[in-house]
Parts: C-alpha cells; structure tokens; sequence
C-alpha cells in the first residue's frame, strides 16, 4: 500500500512540474523512486537516454530481473504507475506508461505511449524493468526517523542481493545515519558486499562511504534532506548483516557531537 502512496504523490509531482528536475528542493532522477507491481523505471548512470537495447537488458538482468513485458507494464500503469521517459522494454519495444493526460508527456494520451519495435537496437532509451522480488528491500522513505537493516537482518542476509533507500525528508532537513549492528562479508576494498552511503537523491553523486566488514560506522549526517543508501551482496558468502537508524532534524539542530559530517 505504501508503494501505491507515494506513486500517487509522484504523479501530483509530475502534474506539477516537468517529470525531472528539481521540485521542492529534491532531485527527481531516481533509479527506483517509480515502482509498481514489480516493474520499475531505470535510467542509466550517466544519465537519460543513454542505454542500446543490449545495455538494457543487461541493467534488469544485473538485478536479477527482466525487461518488462507490454502487459506488466500495462499492469503497473493501471495501479498509478506513470513515468515521462521512454525506455526499451520485453523484444526491443520502446515506451512508456502515462496515467495522468499533460501536455508535456504522452501528446496528452493515457495509456502506454508506444514507439513499436525499434529496428536500430542501438537507438539509445531508458529502460523498464520487471522483478516481482525487487520489493523486498529498500524503498522510499519520507520518516523522520526509521530503522533501516539488510534483508531478513538478524538473520544472515542471501546472495545476490541489491536494495536501494531513498531517504527523503522535508527541506530545510538534514539526516543522521547511526549505525547500531554491521557485519558484512570483509574484503579489500570492499568489492564482494557492501554498504555506500550517498549524499544525494541518487547513487551516482555524492559518495560519502562504502562500507564492509564489522567495525561500526560513524555517524553520518547529510548536507541535505535526501540521502541515498545502496547495498549490495555478491554470489557467494554472507554475513550477520546490518541494522541502522535515521532520524531527520532541522539542520540547526545538529552540532559539534556528530563525529561524521559532509561537506
Ligand atoms: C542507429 O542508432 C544509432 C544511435 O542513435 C545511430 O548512431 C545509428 O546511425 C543508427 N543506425 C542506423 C542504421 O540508422
């Protein structure tokens, strides 16, 4: 239900506004902010429109996905999923799901917009996955505080795992991550499992730490009101897993204890 929720917030945003950019002080290019009946949005990390059809599946299948089928799409849309980007999906189709008529997205239709079938597969496009277990972990989350832990945490969390959480809280804001329980599979560099910890609406600015093994984190507390938290398990070891809290104040209310801060 909480899904449905905050898709139907997205699509009073998109009303709003043009579908991406800044709007209330957050940066919408989210790689999961729109998600619905195990089909999600994904666009690429150096940004709109820059995936051929073959980096396309390549993006669903990394996540232990698919590219969405015209009917999953079709599904998500009639529960409130509703994205102004097109993007490749199931046998090389480009499009995407509109569920409120603007002017600025879908030539004010309703429905899926359909390109067809591309011939050239190196056109490039979004892309729009589907993974009916992608809900298990992460998600967006508008609390002033909340508990944040690995999947199934206290218990060992599996392989080949991928969450993403989008911590959003009101502007003016800021956020404090504290980290109560860590362990996670210990490697140089960090490279099997990991814990990165952004300063950004996104994973791909704002990099403030990536974390393994079982010494407890600082604090960390955000420049801003959003924060993104990504964790990732490869195909093999696991470990107890981690459990933090975060809690949202104004920012003046944060002072010199914090050992962690951002700049
Ligand atoms: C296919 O699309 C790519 C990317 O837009 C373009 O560079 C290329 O020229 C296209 N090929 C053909 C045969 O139209």
């Amino acid at each position: 239900m909480r899904v449905f929720t905050l898709l139907c917030a997205l699509c009073f945003v998109l009303k709003e506004a043009q579908a991406w950019g800044y709007k209330d002080g957050i940066f919408h290019n989210s790689i999961w902010l729109e998600q619905a009946a195990g089909v999600y949005h994904r666009e690429s990390r150096k940004g709109r429109y820059q995936l051929t059809y073959k980096e396309a599946k390549a993006v669903c299948k990394y996540e232990g996905g698919a590219l969405a089928t015209y009917d999953q799409l079709e599904a998500a849309r009639q529960i409130g999923f509703h994205v102004c980007a097109a993007g490749w999906f199931d046998r090389g189709r480009v499009g995407y799901p509109i569920v409120k008529a603007g002017t600025n997205c879908g030539f004010g239709r309703i429905g899926i917009i359909d390109y067809g079938y591309r011939l050239n597969k190196s056109e490039k496009w979004d892309v729009y996955c589907y993974n009916p277990n992608s809900k298990e972990c992460g998600g967006v989350l508008t609390d002033q505080q909340r508990i944040i832990q690995s999947p199934g945490f206290p218990e060992e969390y599996q392989d080949e795992q991928i969450c993403y959480w989008h911590i959003r809280v009101r502007l003016g804001q800021r956020i404090r991550l504290h980290f109560r329980e860590f362990d996670v599979e210990d490697d140089m560099g960090c490279l099997a499992d990991y814990l990165e910890v952004y300063d950004s609406y996104d994973d791909v600015s704002g990099f403030a730490g990536r974390f393994c093994g079982d010494d407890l984190p600082e604090d960390i507390i955000s420049t801003g009101n959003v924060m993104t938290l990504k964790f990732l398990s490869d195909a093999s070891v696991t470990a107890g897993g981690f459990q933090l809290q975060y809690t949202a104040a104004e920012g003046s209310l944060f002072s010199q204890n914090y050992t962690h801060y951002l700049h």
